[in-house]
């Protein structure tokens, strides 16, 4: 099939790239020149892991193209895939819905120059319950001969593993109003139901309401275990078999109940908050939505306090040194990092940071407080970023930093001291070499 994505960034990107894979004729478009530039020269506009081996699979294959011109588009897709970001208003706490009414604006009104050929809408975005419907109602209002349908198709890819998750979906999610959507779209999911993974049609409201429900359960079931790992800080109690045992009950499952510094990323922190949101405009108060919302927010805010106190209060002017920028490994995602609230709450305490990402720190600088900006120095490499601090903090899972060496690293530190928000060391070891190693969960 002749398919057609709108919006080449995370999803837009790596699902074009899976969907060409699977045999589909594919142009991604994107409104950034030097972006489809730089894709159409195989150069990746993002770190995504085998990102590069498919774009340059698939370029050679010609499955898969980029363009900066929406024509070329509409003129030769059969379903559209609208991937634009859906950020939170950052007044609001709503879900930003601009890039959709902007993107569909121009769709209607290209489609018109091109004789209205038919075409089927799919929107990957997340978006709130009844989106779908305004913005058909604003498309036909636009282009009254507009000749298409429209359905909720919402995506689940988690970053780092985008390629992974599309390939092997717990289920493919679309919200059809017609049957003719529902063929359509079953016959752009064949290849993957062809190997037993699940599609499942619902209404469009549905569609669009399983995105929102299925990311703040997740934000819900983390942020519960991020409590537990308070109470047993104080008791003694082990978070991480909790976690485990726990997980043995089938009907809790043993995913997304590691405890760590708070939760990131472009989904669960925003697709929260516009829930509560939602609630609230329809005159519901959604109290284990908002509280888990205010939960991660205080988790993350609480992360230079909690620093500060395995320091004993000796950071003041002093500099410590930060492994971890992004809001998770194998991305070089930094939104809602909390690495973020780390630095601007230090920064605000008078504390330096010597930080190293090995992907993070271009999109880190960018997303940081500019005042924090001069309490922070960028390195290249874990020993230079290391080196003269008072004491170093992990905050994000990359596998290298398992890799230094920490008998090295403790000739480095000043207090001897290493706070892992991720839990990635081994406490015998780290305390063998002598370092005083406060780890997730561990009672102080
Ligand atoms: C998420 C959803 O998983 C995905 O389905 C959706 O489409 C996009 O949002 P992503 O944001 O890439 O994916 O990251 P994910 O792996 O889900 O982790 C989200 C946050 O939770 C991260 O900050 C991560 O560190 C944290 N997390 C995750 C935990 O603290 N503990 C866990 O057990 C799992």
């Amino acid at each position: 099939m002749k398919i057609g994505i709108i919006g080449t960034g995370y999803i837009g990107l790596t699902e074009g790239l899976c969907f060409a894979s699977l045999g589909q004729h594919v142009i991604c478009y994107d409104i950034i020149k030097e972006k489809i530039d730089q894709l159409n020269k195989g150069i990746p506009t993002l770190y995504e892991e085998n990102i590069d081996v498919l774009l340059k699979e698939n370029l050679e294959k010609k499955t898969i193209t980029f363009t900066d011109d929406l024509k070329v588009v509409l003129s030769g897709s059969e379903i559209v895939f609208l991937c634009v970001n859906t950020p939170e208003n950052p007044e609001t706490g709503e879900c930003d819905l601009s890039q959709i009414m902007t993107s569909t604006e121009s769709i209607s009104k290209m489609s018109e120059t091109l004789g209205n050929k038919f075409f089927i809408l799919a929107v990957r975005s997340t978006v709130p319950v009844g989106t779908n419907k305004k913005v058909k109602e604003h498309m036909l209002k636009i282009n009254p001969k507009l000749n298409f349908l429209i359905c909720s198709n919402p995506e689940f890819s988690r970053q780092g593993s985008a390629i992974y998750d599309f390939m092997n979906p717990d289920r493919v999610i679309v919200g059809v109003d017609n049957e003719k959507s529902k063929e359509r779209m079953g016959l752009v999911y064949k290849p993957l139901t062809d190997k037993g993974f699940p599609i499942f049609f619902t209404n469009i409201e549905t569609a669009e309401m399983i995105k929102y429900a299925s990311n703040t359960f997740l934000n819900i079931k983390i942020g519960f275990i991020n409590e537990i790992c308070d109470i047993c800080e104080m008791t003694g109690a082990n978070v991480e078999d909790i976690g485990k045992a726990m997980g043995m009950d089938k009907r809790i499952s043993p995913l997304f109940l590691k405890p760590g510094p708070g939760i990131g990323g472009s989904c669960f922190p925003k697709d929260s908050i516009a829930l509560a949101k939602m609630g609230n405009k329809l005159g519901l108060d959604l109290q284990i939505i908002n509280a888990s919302v205010n939960s991660n927010i205080a988790r993350k805010n609480s992360l230079a306090s909690r620093v500060i106190n395995y320091s004993k209060n000796k950071l003041e002017g002093k500099t410590i040194s930060l492994l971890g920028l992004t809001f998770k490994a194998n991305t070089d995602d930094t939104r809602y990092s909390p690495a973020l609230n780390l630095v601007e709450e230090l920064a605000k305490k008078n504390i330096k940071v010597n930080a190293y990402d090995p992907h993070g720190t271009d999109k880190f600088k960018y997303m940081v407080d500019p005042k924090a900006l001069d309490f922070i120095r960028f390195f290249d490499n874990a020993y230079d970023a290391i080196k003269d601090t008072e004491l170093l903090v992990i905050i994000t899972e990359w596998d290298e930093y398992k890799q230094l060496d920490y008998k090295k690293i403790y000739d480095m530190v000043q207090q001897k001291v290493i706070v892992d928000f991720r839990n990635i060391l081994n406490e015998q070891e780290m305390e063998k070499i002598g370092f005083k190693y406060y780890y997730i969960g561990k009672k102080i």
